[in-house]
């Protein structure tokens, strides 16, 4: 069964990448969530997409240069109406929301752009304190930083974020030790795409698909995961195609 991540949260719903995009998406029923995280000035792990906070808050500035206190003053709402003064989240306290409920976690490093030294082994140990190993798998475009995983967890926690047409990735990935490819959707167009990364033993979540037909259709090919805007009108297409 073809599982429902939403992405950034429920991001179609609630400001992206805070705790209230989260809840919706654990309200729609959604199998998983992908959040995006970096590191503040003072060494707090965080919830945002961009390096810089200028679209998604009402503060300006990059990520890595301000202080968790400087970010914690900004309002995270983003345009959403009805929602006002929405921080930003650490990781800790997503995965507080997330603990007592059943939903895979996909941690997104976003560390392809800045760097952030060692950001990987941050977000290890806050998971690992928190007792949720199991439940998380750990992405990133940067592979050299998912590399510094592979001693510390299994193949079937670490995901290739791949942007451009890799060829034959499964076979990449398992010289990588990797048991997940996270594709951009459009690569799925090559046709037995998804069967040969199942011959390989390598398993798929693709980004982004909001659209329902595209959604029955790469779940018919048996795609692992659906990384969705749209965690209730996604999963419900696929859970019931035709209607
Ligand atoms: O992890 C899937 C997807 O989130 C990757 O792209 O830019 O939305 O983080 P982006
Ligand atoms: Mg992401």
């Amino acid at each position: 069964m073809t599982a429902i991540w939403a992405h950034r949260g429920a991001c179609a719903y609630a400001p992206e990448n805070t705790l209230p995009a989260l809840q919706v998406a654990l309200e729609m029923g959604a199998d998983g969530i992908e959040v995006d995280v970096q590191r503040s000035a003072d060494g707090h792990l965080v919830l945002i997409h961009d390096e810089t906070i200028n679209r998604t808050s009402n503060g300006v500035g990059r990520v890595e240069h301000l202080t968790m206190e400087e970010l914690r003053r900004c309002d995270f709402t983003n345009g959403f109406a009805g929602r006002r003064n929405v921080k930003i989240p650490t990781l800790h306290e997503a995965l507080e929301l997330l603990r007592p409920t059943g939903a895979t976690l996909n941690i997104e490093l976003k560390n392809n752009v800045v760097l952030y030294p060692g950001l990987e082994n941050d977000v290890l140990r806050v998971v690992t304190e928190m007792g949720m190993a199991e439940r998380v798998i750990y992405s990133s475009f940067n592979h050299f930083s998912l590399a510094n995983l592979r001693g510390s967890v299994g193949p079937e926690h670490l995901a290739l974020l791949l942007s451009d047409g890799l060829y034959d990735p499964w076979k990449y990935a398992n010289w990588f030790g990797a048991g997940w490819i996270n594709p951009d959707h459009f690569a799925l167009q090559q046709p037995n795409y998804v069967w040969l990364a199942h011959e390989a033993g390598v398993k798929i979540a693709t980004w982004t698909v909001n659209k329902d037909e595209e959604a029955v259709h790469l779940a018919g090919l048996g795609v692992d995961a659906l990384i969705t805007d749209f965690p209730d009108r996604v999963g419900e297409a696929v859970r019931h195609p035709g209607y």
